[in-house]
């Protein structure tokens, strides 16, 4: 899935020839899931048609502040526009436009709509070879780049003069690829590794038979997604579940016993940069395991079980730079409960999950959390989906790591 998924693109379109390719450019990141809208200078409409814009984009386009086609204007809110918008693109820019961008002229649409964005902008000159060499422009291509913007650099080839050189506009596929590469090497857990545990833990009792608890995977696998999404490479050590998670940063391991889940926490663990383990591990586990089947011959079966490792408290032990986070289940003193095990195992957040709160735990798809870091700030949370839950995480231990 392509980073541009579900992101709201707005497009400006400056009086270039090249404004014939922002046709394709459109049906690009409409096919890679974007919502796509579009702004255009007047003399762009020279070059491509609203209509065809608006077809592909399957949506209104603007070119000027009020639709005065009749006596009852409308005004196009440049501003909700540009507030709408999770990128904004420009392409083609051409010198004039990149000039009064960098000045902070606002004679048309487009350009107030820039003024108006404080999402992440990106320009894609194009003009002629000496235009795109001259001084000036290079003013323009620096000023804007001094604001934050990003240039997706020209390419060399033919002109529309019959000049050949550096100014044709990057190719629709090179701009997307572009801007998909930037957003990536940008997130902020780029280049980090996390450490995910999720599911239950199976224990064997003999060859057919297991104890185990009714976690679904859910949280686990949400924690999974929310850190690939902002960059991470994620290892999710999975006991047994119906969770299913395809995603290129997110590399799984599925286990199932404690003793399993242990050997490949801490095979990864002197790597990792964060460690979340939100599985539901047995505490316990048969002391023997039956090599045949149990008969049924006698009324009573009595099981002798045994202690498993604490994968997190073993982790807590060893940890040198790792962000450690646990969780807890509790159903009294939660809050206390919570930050014993918190210094027990040497954590620096735990999330407390309490059984008394409806939608909270094991199977539902919502929790309702609290969590609570080393230095005892405690940040509690109304029911969420364990979606957003997710994101609260990481967005809270990327407060932590980037302090
Ligand atoms: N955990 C673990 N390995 C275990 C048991 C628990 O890694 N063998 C982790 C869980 O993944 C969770 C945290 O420890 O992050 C809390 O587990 P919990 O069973 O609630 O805590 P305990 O310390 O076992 O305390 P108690 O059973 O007394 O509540």
């Amino acid at each position: 899935m392509s980073i541009l998924s579900g992101k709201n693109i707005l497009l400006g379109i400056s009086g270039g020839i090249a404004a014939y390719k922002t046709a394709s450019l459109v049906r690009l990141f409409v096919k890679l899931g974007a919502n796509v809208k579009v702004v255009m200078t007047p003399s762009s409409k020279d070059f491509i048609t609203p209509l065809t814009l608006s077809t592909l984009s399957k949506n209104p386009v603007h070119s000027s502040f009020t639709n005065d086609e009749d006596d009852n204007a409308i005004w196009n809110n440049h501003v909700d526009l540009a507030l709408w918008a999770n990128i904004f693109v420009i392409a083609p820019a051409t010198a004039n436009t990149l000039s009064k961008m960098a000045h902070g002229v606002c004679d048309n649409f487009l350009l107030a709509t820039y003024l108006s964005a404080k999402c992440p902008v990106y320009f894609a000159p194009a003009m002629d070879l000496d235009m795109y060499k001259h001084e000036s422009t290079l003013h323009s291509f620096n000023a804007l780049k001094s604001y934050n913007n990003v240039m997706i650099p020209a390419e060399s080839g033919e002109l529309a003069s019959g000049l050949v050189g550096e100014g044709r506009m990057a190719e629709p596929e090179t701009i997307v690829s572009f801007i998909e590469n930037d957003i990536l090497e940008k997130l902020p857990l780029k280049g980090k590794k996390v450490l995910i545990t999720a599911g239950p833990t199976y224990e064997a009792i003999d060859p057919v038979r297991f104890i185990g608890n009714h976690s679904s995977g859910k949280m686990g696998f949400e924690i999974a997604k929310a850190s690939a999404n902002l960059g991470a490479e994620v290892i999710l050590i999975t006991g047994p579940t119906h969770q299913k998670v395809t995603h290129s940063l997110i590399h799984v391991i599925p286990v199932i016993s404690a003793s399993d889940m242990y050997k490949a926490a801490h095979e990864y663990f002197e790597t990792a940069d964060v460690a979340i383990l939100s599985a539901a591990v047995a505490d316990y586990k048969p002391k023997e395991v039956a090599l045949q089947k149990i008969k049924k011959k006698d009324p009573t079966l009595t099981l002798e079980l045994e202690k498993t490792k604490d994968i997190l408290a073993s982790l807590g032990a060893i940890k040198t730079n790792q962000f450690l986070v646990g969780f807890a289940l509790e159903t009294n003193n939660e809050l206390e409960n919570a930050k014993d095990k918190l210094k027990r195992k040497n954590l620096n957040l735990i999330v407390l999950n309490s059984l008394n709160d409806t939608g909270a735990g094991f199977k539902s798809d919502t929790n309702k959390v609290t969590f609570i870091d080393a230095e005892d700030t405690v940040t509690e949370f109304q029911l969420k989906s364990k979606t957003d839950v997710a994101i609260d995480l990481l967005n809270k231990i990327l407060e932590h790591i980037n302090a």
